[in-house]
């Protein structure tokens, strides 16, 4: 039996985390510390909320009396909460500066306080900046180059998280992801945003000239990646993590969405204002950790976005509030 604070866990990976990590390992305990910002939901951790093994902490991780208090006692941190959207970002940098490296700050001195066995945080492939179309992808010895508020933000608490391991012995591993998608995912994202405008009958809203690249992985295995370096990871290494989609721009996955839906595609995306600084393309080697752990991407993407579309079509309970929250958001970018 392990005891394990996961932070975040009414998020999007989070609670996907959760539900994944309490089926597999019954005998764990998880508390869950959670904010519940405008993207924390409870309703994600209704698979999981009744069971005894596990405990919801309203709380933020920039408390230091809540974190003393929930770090005792615990052999396993992950790390998940924070301020996650890019375009949030360059609205309000103040609140990512605050809980993603502020906030990680005080996890990592109260982990050391309670000699924590292990210390994994959830970090972006964004902190490596921008890859030109076509050409190159991120490992784990690419130089950090981080373009937004947001990814300058996850980028400081990386290096955070290495000095205290560095300086302090804390035993921490890291894991740089790709953009995940799956079930539990906000609307203010770019699929579930398509996906729930077209269930409302508005245009999916494309950014720029739409020839955006992200290297899209389905939530499930990244969780699987985590369990995997959880468990067999090398204290103090960084791990990449990445998908299988061979550089799929954002027009042509508005494409597939529209013909799963059967809608025409030039009748049915509106072009509209870019996102200032907006990253290429990203694209990950996961070599390392498919060589050291044996991880590689398992959900094929045409069918696991296909089943996506299926669990939002089934889930409206789930995201048509949130849905509001998001376009009012986005009425003032
Ligand atoms: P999310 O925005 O869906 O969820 C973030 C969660 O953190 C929410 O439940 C929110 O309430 C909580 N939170 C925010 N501030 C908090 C605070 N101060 N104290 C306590 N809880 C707080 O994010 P996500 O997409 O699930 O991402 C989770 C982690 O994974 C983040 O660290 C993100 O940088 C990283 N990541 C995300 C992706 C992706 O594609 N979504 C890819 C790679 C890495
Ligand atoms: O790469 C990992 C990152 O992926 C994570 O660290 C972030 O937390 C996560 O939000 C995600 O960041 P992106 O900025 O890549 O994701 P987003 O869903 O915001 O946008 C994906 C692409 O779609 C990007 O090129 C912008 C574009 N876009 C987005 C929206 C919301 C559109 O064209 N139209 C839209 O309406």
């Amino acid at each position: 039996m392990r005891n394990i604070l996961v932070t975040g866990g009414c998020g999007f990976i989070g609670s996907n985390f959760i539900g994944y990590w309490l089926k597999k390992h019954p005998k764990d305990k998880i508390i869950n510390l959670d904010k519940l910002t405008y993207a924390g939901h409870l309703s994600s951790t209704k698979a999981f909320s009744e069971l005894k093994n596990y405990k919801f902490v309203k709380g933020d991780i920039c408390d230091e009396k809540v974190v003393d208090r929930l770090m005792k006692g615990v052999d396993i941190v992950v790390h998940f909460a924070a301020e996650s959207h890019v375009d949030r970002s360059i609205k309000d940098p103040n609140v990512f500066i605050k809980t993603n490296m502020l906030g990680t700050a005080n996890l990592l001195n109260f982990a050391l306080k309670h000699n924590v066995k292990r210390f994994h945080h959830i970090s972006t492939d964004e902190v490596f900046g921008e890859l030109p179309l076509g050409k190159g992808k991120f490992d784990e010895k690419t130089p950090y180059d981080p373009r937004s508020p947001y990814s300058a933000s996850k980028a400081s608490s990386d290096y955070l998280v290495r000095s205290y391991y560095h300086t302090f012995g804390l035993p921490i591993t890291i894991s740089n992801c790709s953009n995940n998608y799956g079930p539990y995912q906000d609307t203010e994202k770019f699929i579930p945003r398509m996906i729930t405008n077209i269930m409302k009958g508005d245009p999916v809203l494309i950014y720029g000239d739409g020839k955006y690249v992200r290297d899209w992985l389905f939530v499930e295995d990244h969780v699987r990646a985590i369990e995997l370096i959880i468990k067999k990871g090398k204290i103090g290494e960084t791990y990449l993590v990445g998908g299988q989609t061979k550089d799929v721009n954002n027009l042509q996955i508005a494409k597939i969405i529209l013909k799963i839906f059967g809608k025409d595609f030039k009748s049915n995306i509106k072009f509209i204002k870019d996102r200032p600084g907006h990253d290429r393309r990203y694209a990950v080697n996961w070599v390392k950790i498919n060589k050291e752990l044996g991880w590689k991407p398992k959900h094929n993407f045409d069918k696991w976005l296909q089943k996506t579309v299926d669990w939002y079509i089934k889930n409206e309970w789930w995201w048509g509030d949130m849905k509001k929250v998001s376009e009012k958001f986005y009425a003032k970018r």
